[in-house]
């Protein structure tokens, strides 16, 4: 989603707020641009696409000037083109927005009754015209800002510069994520610590209703106000994060890159919580599960939420804990019954997600325990939760989801057994065979990737295919959701999924000739079950591909193949197979041509509802 940089500095501008904007792409974006003041004017460069495109027009045309400020845009209100690109601005004030302004439609009327003319169909266009008014008024910019942002209903991060003083820059947010960077002799703004690593990692994370006015003097200064507009001191971070720019490390995309490290994040994931020697696990997790009332409730958004479905089969028959999954978009405005024995857990890759974090804060007003799961440290799901555990799947740079996903399933799936283990329902010899399962994980996620050539042989059968469909039982269920929706994300083919046994409940009449059927089918206590259902599809006439240990396993149809995973425990099946749709997706879509990081529509971090 929309990322933001803002610099104030001694120095020219232009080309750093172009290279902090460049790693905040990750987001996903599709236009770009920066502005930067320079003798008492205004100067905007903006380009719809890709930031090469606002690259080549900056080299053309440099903007000088040491205060700016930068933006990558995914579109919310108004098309992907240079005049919906961010900055807006006016004469004297330009504003990069990343959130959505809910009553904008309200604002902006008003704003054209007073014959204020617009330039664009953005949302954030209004704030542009709300300061330019204070101003005009003769207020400062302080207070033309913090009455300006008063009026604004949604959520935002901003960041501001004025043509009338070029020594100020200012940042707030409500809702979007918003740092502070400090240097000595120069202040930043970015959406996320990574963007603005290189330069300095001494980092403020400005919280909720928090306004940042930096400025430049004999020396460079800051004040921060919070909600209140009182002033407050926010800690300062020293942070230790790499800075050079993320690689493909040879290979052809960040995603097969970041399928391939899964052997390691999983390691890493499951040696944070456990003793490989002692096969036990690390007593350090922060949920007391010895309360014979406690529910527990996981919560999150897309593929993670897929891998909460996933958890519940494990709470409720490692832990025998009643557990509830709910889509976060659906939580926060459902008025969920809560109590303080429920235990909530938020699955979020980036810790951003608006829904998700908003899901959060609703269940810590009414009194619940929250726990974030997290692949990032200084996330606001990190900051805002009770406790968080953290996924260590490393920087996923990849839009669809790969290897922070299958931590997500290792930190959950050692929680459930943490948890019969607090119960007294299982005991040490069980956790210890368990733990062995968990460690032999990341070997098999190896034997999977060594036949990557059985998937990409697939991936060309299935990049001619217009739908799909994927199916799967119990624990193979949340992989066929999985699957579905990364083939969905990266090649752009319409892919469902379904519980096996729902199939004749409905869907079972799209089966055709033209729609292939993927099935998850490992020889686990499902698969006569689930074999039988395959049979069924095969019968009506559709291209079967399953994904089985199972080598005896045939049956007659148009069009068969099976695809021999390792033969593996019901746990970590969940894991190779899930591999195993990773790499369906991947090489579908190079086969598709599109584009594989970077798919369109998708952001990485979803910061607006
Ligand atoms: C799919 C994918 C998304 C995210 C979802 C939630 O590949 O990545 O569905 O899972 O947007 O994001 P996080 O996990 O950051 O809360």
């Amino acid at each position: 989603m929309c990322g933001i940089i803002g610099i104030l500095s001694n120095k020219e501008v232009g080309n750093s707020l172009i290279d902090g904007l460049s790693r905040l792409e990750y987001r996903g974006y599709d236009s770009a641009g920066i502005a930067t003041i320079n003798q008492n004017t205004i100067n905007r460069c903006r380009a719809a696409g890709k930031l090469q495109a606002l690259k080549d027009l900056v080299e053309k045309n440099p903007l000088s000037g040491s205060v700016g400020i930068g933006h990558t845009r995914w579109a919310t209100h108004g098309s992907p083109t240079k005049r919906n690109a961010h900055p807006h601005a006016t004469d004297r004030v330009a504003v990069v927005h990343n959130g959505i302004i809910e009553n904008y439609q309200i604002l902006k009327e008003a704003l054209i009754s007073q014959e204020v003319a617009f330039q664009s169909e953005t949302d954030t266009e209004v704030v542009v015209h709300l300061i330019e008014q204070e101003l005009q008024l003769g207020k400062s910019i302080e207070i033309a800002v913090v009455e300006s942002i008063a009026k604004l209903e949604g959520a935002f991060a901003l960041a501001i510069i004025f043509k009338d003083n070029p020594d100020i820059l200012i940042g707030t947010r409500r809702g979007s994520p918003l740092v502070l960077g400090i240097k000595e002799d120069e202040l930043f703004l970015g959406s996320d610590a990574w963007s603005l690593a290189p330069w300095t990692q001494k980092i403020c994370y400005l919280e909720e209703g928090d306004t940042v006015i930096m400025c430049r003097g004999s020396n460079f200064t800051y004040k921060i106000y919070d909600a209140n507009n009182q002033l407050v001191n926010r800690d300062i971070k020293q942070l230790n994060l790499a800075t050079g720019a993320a690689s493909k490390g040879g290979y052809s995309h960040f995603m097969l890159k970041e399928i391939f490290e899964q052997p390691q994040t999983l390691s890493d994931t499951l040696l944070s919580l456990v003793d490989e020697h002692n096969k036990t696990i690390r007593n350090e997790l922060p949920i007391d599960f010895t309360n014979k009332n406690l529910r527990i409730r996981l919560i999150a958004c897309g593929s993670s939420y897929y891998a909460c479905l996933m958890a519940k089969y494990w709470f409720e028959k490692t832990a025998r804990i009643l557990c509830e999954v709910d889509l976060a978009s659906e939580f926060r405005y459902r008025d969920p019954v809560l109590n303080s024995d429920d235990t909530c857990l938020f699955v979020s890759q980036s810790g951003e997600t608006t829904d998700t974090l908003a899901a959060l804060n609703l269940a810590k007003n009414m009194g619940c325990l929250t726990v974030a799961i997290v692949n990032v440290p200084e996330s606001s799901m990190a900051r805002s939760a009770h406790q968080h555990i953290l996924t260590m799947a490393g920087p996923e740079i990849g839009v669809a989801s790969t290897k922070a996903f299958t931590s997500q399933l290792m930190v959950l799936n050692v929680l459930s057994l943490y948890a019969a283990s607090a119960r007294k329902i299982i005991d040490n010899h069980t956790i210890a065979e368990h733990i062995t399962e968990l460690l032999h994980i990341p070997n098999f996620i190896s034997q999977v990737l060594q036949n990557i050539s059985e998937f990409d042989q697939l991936g060309q059968r299935l990049s001619q295919a217009r739908d799909a469909l994927f199916i799967g039982r119990g624990t193979n269920y949340p992989v066929a959701l999985e699957g579905a929706l990364k083939l969905k994300e990266i090649s752009y083919i319409h892919a469902e999924a379904y519980a096996a046994g729902e199939l004749k409940h409905g869907p079972i009449a799209l089966v055709d000739s033209a729609t292939p059927l993927i099935a998850i089918a490992p020889n686990d206590s499902w698969f006569e079950k689930t074999a039988s259902n395959i049979q069924e599809v095969a019968t009506r006439g559709a291209p079967v591909f399953v994904l089985t240990d199972n080598q005896e396993f045939n049956v007659k149809s148009c069009e068969f193949r099976s695809i021999y995973l390792p033969k593996a425990g019901t746990v970590a099946n969940c894991f190779i197979y899930t591999c195993a749709v990773q790499c369906i997706a991947y090489y579908t879509a190079l086969h598709k041509g599109t584009d594989v990081d970077q798919p369109r529509n998708l952001a990485k971090s979803v910061t607006v509802e």
